[in-house]
């Protein structure tokens, strides 16, 4: 039984960050538990090479594009390589072998009539590689916000338009294909407006592959680098994957296009796509404008590299977005790491050797395979903290039932059947963290590795397979070794300090191979505004500031820099309120956001809407605004004083 997993391919505009790790980690952690569970899994990964923003990058770095991505794609090759992940094929999409297979995947579409030769003149946004249908020249960009330039090409078409009910059928027939539920949603409000068709090929570019027909045409990267999860597999049995791992902002791509691209091809389809959320940093998007970008590497050298992987698939529902701390990474590796499952096999190991030589005593019933089997269906509903709750719960047991049963007296007792009480107490524990060992070894390969070495085990926890590891119970008179710190408490401030210094270094070693200066955080104004009037206290108290959830968001009709948002503030309806902030926010990205309203400002007509309130953000030199935001979470209709 094979199980083929895939991540994003990623550009190479940029150097791999958390936010790459993130979704890598989890691909391999898929991998770990799917090999657990008696699957031969495959993981690919890649690079994103093409196009016009690569080019761009390239030229700006003063290198050629083959340089310039031969570089970064060695970054990203030894990052991945440097964290130990299990990754099977690394498929950069200038090689050779992949420029073929897109070519034919052209070939089986074209033969198929679902291509043809017209002309187009639209929006384009290069950060995203997308036409942007309806926009007018100077609008913004509805994914990432950024301006949209005006393109005017006699390019191939692929007939998207002829899919909408095939589409709808797919996902209508297979319900999980899209994971989780509120993606699914978005990509059928999506096919019901209808699919207009995809021009998948460029003249205005040279850094492409080459379409196999007349003149200068190179693929749409899109096209490109989605076949790359099909070429980087050829004539290896794998294909279609199980499961296409990505992050939420390219679920489009993933849901219409390329199971688009397949049909027309007359291919197998890919059996699911599973969107996890955005990493945040402190609540707020990571981007190189704001300077908040964090990497990997500096958290590893300063906590370790399954410090990481737990953190971020403990503390992050996968699907939803989550923030990354450094504070929240020390505290929950204090408290979880440390203080519990490195103590309780601390003093697990040391009472087998105080008590018994360092021997596991004779057996005991304890029987984990519903608890074992609990938490691998977690796993395979990819519910990563709720797996790690499952098993952290087992943790805080086995201390209280330590507590509880107080080996260290029965240790002392020579009363009737005390020591064989001990034995059974620490049969029982050393019992449990074989199976806590194995249970968590796809998030903590590591780690568990050195706890199934520690209790004596022979294989390694990787070659557990889940269907005997109930089973398999600890032997009697097997030897463990002695007591050490798995993880040793981490002193918050000096250990912060580290990881931020080296991030520093991080980030300028990284801007160097991409031949960029470092950026500074673009939101600190360079001049400060003159001061206002002095007010008293009272007057302040005349605003009312609330905390709002933003519960719609829309542009407004006519108007580029209006959006019409509709803001839960507490009250038994929710407000109607018009901002200009439509250059700087896509409407979608808004939608669920906190954010501080002036709630008694006199309501006004805009564009025929009543806006009731204000939105509250800082204005920066050039006028865009930054939305005011929290970073802990509050509850909507607080009052801001
Ligand atoms: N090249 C395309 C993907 C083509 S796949 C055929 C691309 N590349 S990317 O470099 O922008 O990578 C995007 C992916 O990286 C996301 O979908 C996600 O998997 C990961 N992430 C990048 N930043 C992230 C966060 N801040 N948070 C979570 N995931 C992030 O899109």
């Amino acid at each position: 039984m094979k199980y083929y997993i895939t991540t994003p391919i990623y550009y190479v505009n940029a150097a791999p960050h958390i936010g790459h790790t993130y979704t890598t980690i989890a691909a391999d952690t898929i991998k770990r538990f799917k090999t657990m569970q008696g699957y031969e899994a495959y993981l690919t990964t890649g690079t994103d090479e093409h196009g016009q923003k690569i080019e761009r990058a390239a030229k700006a770095a003063g290198k050629t594009p083959q340089e310039f991505t031969a570089v970064v794609a060695e970054e990203f090759r030894q990052q991945w390589k440097s964290l130990g992940l299990a990754i099977d094929f690394f498929r950069r999409t200038s090689d050779p072998l992949h420029h073929k297979a897109v070519q034919q995947m052209f070939q089986r579409c074209l033969e198929h009539g679902y291509i043809y030769k017209g002309s187009y003149t639209g929006q384009y946004c290069v950060f995203d590689e997308l036409y942007v249908n309806d926009a007018k020249p100077g609008d913004p960009c509805p994914d990432c916000g950024r301006p949209t330039e005006t393109v005017t090409e006699e390019n191939y078409f692929f007939k998207l338009s002829e899919f909408n009910e095939r589409l709808l059928k797919l996902f209508e027939d297979q319900p999980d294909f899209i994971q989780p539920e509120t993606r699914r949603n978005e990509v059928l409000a999506f096919l019901r407006r209808g699919l207009s068709d995809l021009s998948i090929s460029r003249t205005s570019i040279k850094w492409g592959i080459p379409v196999p027909v007349e003149g200068n045409h190179v693929f749409y990267v899109w096209f490109d680098a989605l076949t790359t999860y099909m070429s980087a597999v050829e004539g290896e049995d794998l294909w279609p994957a199980d499961l296409h791992l990505i992050g939420k902002e390219i679920v489009r791509f993933h849901c219409i296009y390329w199971p688009a691209f397949l049909m027309a091809a007359e291919l197998p389809l890919p059996k699911k796509v599973f969107a996890h959320g955005w990493l945040l940093f402190e609540n707020d998007k990571m981007s190189k404008s704001r300077g908040n970008i964090v990497r990997a590497m500096p958290i590893v050298k300063v906590m370790g590299f399954d410090a990481l992987r737990y953190f971020l698939l403990r503390e992050v529902v996968f699907g939803k977005d989550g923030s990354f701390s450094y504070d929240a990474l020390v505290q929950r590796y204090n408290s979880d790491l440390a203080n519990g499952l490195g103590n309780l096999l601390s003093r697990t190991l040391t009472m087998l050797n105080q008590y018994r030589d360092g021997y596991i005593p004779s057996e005991t019933e304890v029987d984990l395979e519903a608890w074992s089997e609990r938490v691998m269906k977690l796993y395979d509903a990819f519910d990563f903290s709720r797996a790690l709750e499952e098993i952290w719960t087992s943790i805080s047991w086995l201390d209280g039932y330590i507590v509880q049963e107080q080996p260290w007296k029965l240790a002392k007792s020579s009363a009737d059947g005390d020591q064989d009480r001990l034995d059974r107490v620490l049969y029982t524990a050393a019992e449990h963290l074989r199976m806590i060992a194995a249970l968590v070894s796809p998030v903590l390969p590591e780690t568990a590795e050195k706890i199934w070495r520690m209790l004596g085990m022979e294989q390694s926890v990787g070659e557990v397979r889940i269907d005997t590891l109930a089973k398999n119970k600890l032997r009697a008179a097997q030897k463990v070794s002695a007591a050490a710190a798995l993880f040793p408490r981490i002193d918050a401030g000096p250990a912060i300090a580290q990881m931020q210094q080296l991030e520093e270094e991080e980030t300028v070693r990284q801007a160097a191979l991409l031949g960029k200066k470092p950026e500074a955080p673009s939101v600190a104004p360079a001049n400060v505004a003159p001061m206002s009037e002095q007010i008293t206290i009272d007057d302040f108290a005349k605003v009312d500031l609330r905390v709002g959830e933003v519960k719609s968001a829309e542009l407004v009709k006519g108007a580029d820099k209006l959006l019409h948002l509709r803001v839960d503030i507490g009250e038994p309806e929710t407000r109607n309120i018009v901002a200009g902030i439509a250059k700087a926010y896509a409407p979608d990205r808004l939608v669920g956001r906190k954010v501080v309203i002036v709630a008694n400002l006199a309501p006004r007509k805009l564009r025929g809407i009543e806006s009731r309130g204000m939105i509250v953000a800082a204005s920066l030199e050039d006028g865009s605004p930054v939305l005011a935001s929290f970073l802990e979470d509050v509850p909507v209709g607080a009052r801001l004083k």
